[in-house]
């Protein structure tokens, strides 16, 4: 796939299509074209509604080089519901499919009006988000390499345009390395592989990277990491990537801490063989804070970050955790392991810790956490707890802005108890069968260190899909790379 930027005159651009993006009354959108506006008439007298329900051909301007127009409306279907800025990616990928089932990859889309730089910069992404399907066991689809698209925007936007669609794209790319990460196996993907990803693009990008292997974590008392890690071959790791730029104003210092199963047995408790396989999924987390550091280092906001992921494998064996163990957490508290499939918690408590060892004052963990979450919210919206309601809703926004909705939950105190065991201080799985994602967040925020604003996600049910969804392929998703991303970019924009 190609995809550039042109301020050339449109009527003399060669192309299969000439793309008109219209509303569902057929009127363009953000469009100074009056060549176009005869034959947009002219198809509306022919059509028998003058309202658009999927992309359409019509005939092209007399002395236009196109083959023909393409109108496509922008709220159509489902599409109508989604988030702004996604309606615009699905659109980008409703025209890709139409012009693959045709075999036409030469298109160019007009977008002179006063937001087409904008709109470019989304539609450029859901080209390349639409169009990636997982290729390590097939072959790739040919059509995606062949397709070409040519953004159309004003001469006086040209250099805006391209700015921000090489943004755009490059976001997109780390969208898609992520959703590589999450789709290979969890026999291939394990934590010592996750960590030379991190070392590869540190190197790439001049991130700082220190991988703390079983042995350091020993060392360091990562009790957490150690006791989920014990059943497999192998070994967790913890993946710490710091950016530091010069110019970042001091006090201010957001940490990303990801979850990072990189496959999700269950362990003893042992889950059902059924859905088992989709736990190849439950490192999204870890995959959504490496790749949104790989995006932030490449754009360099004046901002510090540091991203966390703690990764281990939740494997079955004689060395493997049992109900009934109980350990020393990395801030003292002592941890009953009830059920062992209740391990991503076990692992953020050690990430959380160093996030406060490494100076965050402010801290996001995202991880595929639990079925409750999932089954509360659905496979769209992810769960949002917060002890900072500023932070909240400077997250919630950045969420917003890149069409990935996050609904907030509650930190009800009163479930604390649910976690009470007599023999340690927390247990790892509540009382009640009820309350699940609640019951989870309160045991996170037992370890979250003083004095820092700290928000939890929980992806369950939006970090992957079985079939497709809005303009994605099946698989991992690569949620959250965007949103961190856009949260960084605010946290360096804002004071304070
Ligand atoms: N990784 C799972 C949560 C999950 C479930 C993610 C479904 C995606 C889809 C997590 O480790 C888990 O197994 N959680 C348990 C916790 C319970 C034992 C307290 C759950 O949600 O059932
Ligand atoms: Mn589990
Ligand atoms: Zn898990």
């Amino acid at each position: 796939m190609r995809v550039s930027v042109s301020a050339r005159k449109p009527s003399g651009i060669e192309s299969d299509f000439l793309v008109l993006i219209t509303d569902e009354a057929l009127k363009p959108f953000d469009l100074d074209a009056p060549d176009v506006q005869p034959e947009i008439e002219r198809y509306a007298k022919g059509a028998s509604s003058a309202r658009i329900k999927r992309p359409d051909m019509a005939r092209a301007p007399q002395g236009y080089a196109a083959r023909a127009l393409l109108l496509c409306g922008i709220e159509m279907g489902s599409r109508k519901h989604y988030p702004e800025s996604e309606k615009i990616r699905a659109v980008a990928h409703e025209i890709y499919k139409y012009c693959e089932g045709i075999d036409r990859s030469k298109i160019s889309i007009l977008l002179n009006g006063p937001d087409g730089p904008a709109l470019a910069a989304h539609l450029a992404q859901g080209f390349l988000l639409g169009a990636y399907t997982f290729n390590d066991y097939r072959k790739p689809r040919k059509f995606a390499e062949r397709f070409r698209v040519r953004l159309l925007v004003q001469p006086a936007m040209h250099a805006q345009a391209k700015e921000i669609i090489a943004e755009s794209l490059r976001l997109a790319q780390c969208v898609n390395d992520a959703r590589d990460l999450i789709n290979r196996p969890g026999s291939v993907a394990v934590p010592s592989y996750l960590a030379e990803q991190a070392q590869w693009i540190a190197a790439e990008t001049g991130l700082e990277c220190e991988i703390l292997d079983e042995n350091r974590l020993r060392d360091e008392g990562y009790n957490g990491l150690l006791t989920v890690g014990k059943g497999g071959n192998h070994p967790p790791r913890m993946i710490i990537l710091r950016y530091k730029p010069e110019n970042a104003p001091s006090g201010k210092h957001l940490c990303l801490l990801g979850k990072g199963i990189t496959f999700d047995t269950g362990g003893l408790c042992l889950k059902s063989g059924t859905a088992m396989w989709e736990m190849v999924d439950d490192m999204s987390g870890a995959a959504a804070v490496l790749e949104s550091m790989k995006a932030i280092a490449l754009s360099k906001p004046s901002l510090r970050v540091t991203g966390i992921m703690v990764c281990a494998q939740n494997d079955i064996g004689a060395k493997s955790m049992k109900p009934g163990d109980c350990f020393i957490a990395r801030n003292g508290k002592s941890v009953h392991v009830l059920n062992t499939d209740a391990e991503g918690r076990l692992i953020l408590s050690d990430g959380l810790y160093r996030a406060g060892e490494e100076g965050a004052t402010h801290i996001v963990d995202v991880a595929t956490l639990t079925g409750a979450c999932k089954r509360a919210f659905g496979e769209s919206i992810s769960g949002l707890f917060c002890n900072d309601p500023v932070f909240q809703e400077l997250l919630r926004t950045a969420g917003e802005e890149e069409g990935e909705i996050m609904w907030p939950l509650p930190l009800f105190q009163e479930y604390r108890s649910l976690l009470d065991h007599y023999r340690a201080d927390i247990n790892n799985m509540s009382k009640s069968s009820e309350g699940g994602a609640i019951t989870a967040a309160l045991f996170l925020q037992e370890f979250v260190p003083e004095g820092a604003a700290w928000a939890h996600l929980d992806i369950a049910g939006t970090a992957f899909s079985k079939s497709s969804w809005r303009y994605l392929s099946p698989g991992g998703r690569g949620i959250m790379v965007r949103t961190f991303y856009r949260l960084a970019q605010k946290m360096a924009e804002t004071s304070g």
